[in-house]
């Protein structure tokens, strides 16, 4: 047997010190960061295929702690969306996040449901196997005020379908706004609707709890339709996930794949990434240009109902009434209260979207 030589001994030897001082720094690092360094996120949801993919991004991301998951009615009824994240969670092996259920309609309205979108299951027919996660007793509002009272100035809420369990939990204890560090929403538009000329689908299906969060009073930024319309996931980046496998890469090459075929149905290349864009904003900001301004919800127009009116130039006329008329005498200021996204990278987020999947 050739023995070593005595340098060659030296060498390794020492580089293997080196590359174990590397290991022990890089574990050091890596065991630091998710409990300090990743954001808290409650990931609000009506399960959905992109809100599939949302979740299955959120929970890909180092950068995010998901410390719950509630379930709102939505594209699917609030029973079809629950078994949706409980099996969903399962497949992630991820039984430690409490899942619970929330509201069963909007505030003020008939729910509407979205299976012709979304599949008659809500997650593109792909049919995933029994959960093995088990409900959380809480109603879903209160879990939120719970989860927020527990790490004030912590948690960052992503709420990607009607808002109306956070328009529950706001008006249930306003003492937590303060408290909530951010909402990052998928919602709105202040360019058109999606379900008609003016609204987008998550406003459009709860106006009134729209408003109330709105109008809350914490950070909240507005991922609309102004992002989603933009970030199309095309054959292209359904083919990049396809040279991976796993459960959870599998079942999202599944549903993407029935989202694609599903827009291609309807003339456009590639399926908008709505709720998965809100996620990514969570994880990284600077995918998007924000503009701060005004928004209310229209809750009464006849053509209106569920639009994000936004006042881009932050002013509104003051009318003065002289007589019989009003004159103009001047401009008012008015406050922002959202950081609407009106632009976005979309391939760098659709980039991101993929290699979080890929587990890369
Ligand atoms: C929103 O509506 C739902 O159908 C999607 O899940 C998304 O949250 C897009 O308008
Ligand atoms: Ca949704």
């Amino acid at each position: 047997m050739k023995r070593p030589h005595p340098a060659g001994v030296l060498c390794c030897s020492r580089a293997a010190g080196i590359r174990f001082g590397l290991l022990a720094i890089f574990l050091a690092v890596v065991l630091a960061v998710p409990a300090s360094a990743s954001k808290k996120v409650i990931f609000d949801t009506d399960p959905g295929t992109d809100d599939a993919l949302a979740l299955m991004l959120a929970l890909n991301s180092p950068e995010l702690d998901v410390r719950a998951i509630t379930v709102v009615p939505g594209n699917v009824t609030a029973e079809m969306g629950l078994e949706n994240a409980l099996r969903m969670v399962s497949l992630a092996n991820r039984c430690d996040i409490p899942v619970a259920a929330g509201a069963r309609h909007p505030l003020f309205q008939k729910l509407v449901t979205a299976e012709f979108w979304h599949g008659k299951n809500g997650l593109g027919n792909v049919e995933l196997p029994a959960s093995k996660c088990k409900v959380d007793a809480r109603f879903g509002p209160d879990l939120i005020i719970q989860l927020v009272h527990a790490s004030p100035h912590e948690i960052t809420l992503v709420p990607v379908g009607p808002l109306t369990n956070i328009a529950l939990a706001v008006e249930k204890d306003p003492s937590i706004v303060p408290l909530v560090k951010e909402v990052i929403l998928m919602g709105g538009s202040i360019t058109g609707g999606n379900v008609n000329a003016a609204a987008e689908a998550n406003i459009y299906n709860d106006p009134e709890a729209a408003q109330i969060v709105f109008q809350a009073g914490w950070p909240l930024t507005m991922v609309g339709l102004e992002v989603g319309d933009k970030a199309l996931f095309t054959g292209k980046y359904l083919d990049e996930l396809k040279k991976t496998h796993g459960p959870l890469n599998d079942f999202i090459v599944s549903v993407a794949g029935f989202m694609v075929n599903l827009s291609a149905s309807f003339g456009s290349p590639g399926s908008p990434m709505y709720d998965p864009s809100a996620v990514a904003v969570a994880v990284d900001a600077t995918l998007v240009r924000v503009q701060e301004m005004h928004v209310d919800v229209e809750t009464r127009g006849e053509f209106t109902r569920g639009e994000t009116v936004g006042n881009r130039h932050g002013g509104v006329e003051r009318n003065v009434l002289r007589g019989d008329r009003y004159v103009i005498e001047g401009v008012d200021k008015v406050i922002p209260n959202a950081k609407v996204c009106v632009d976005v990278d979309a391939d760098r987020l659709l980039q991101l979207f993929v290699s979080r999947i890929r587990g890369k």
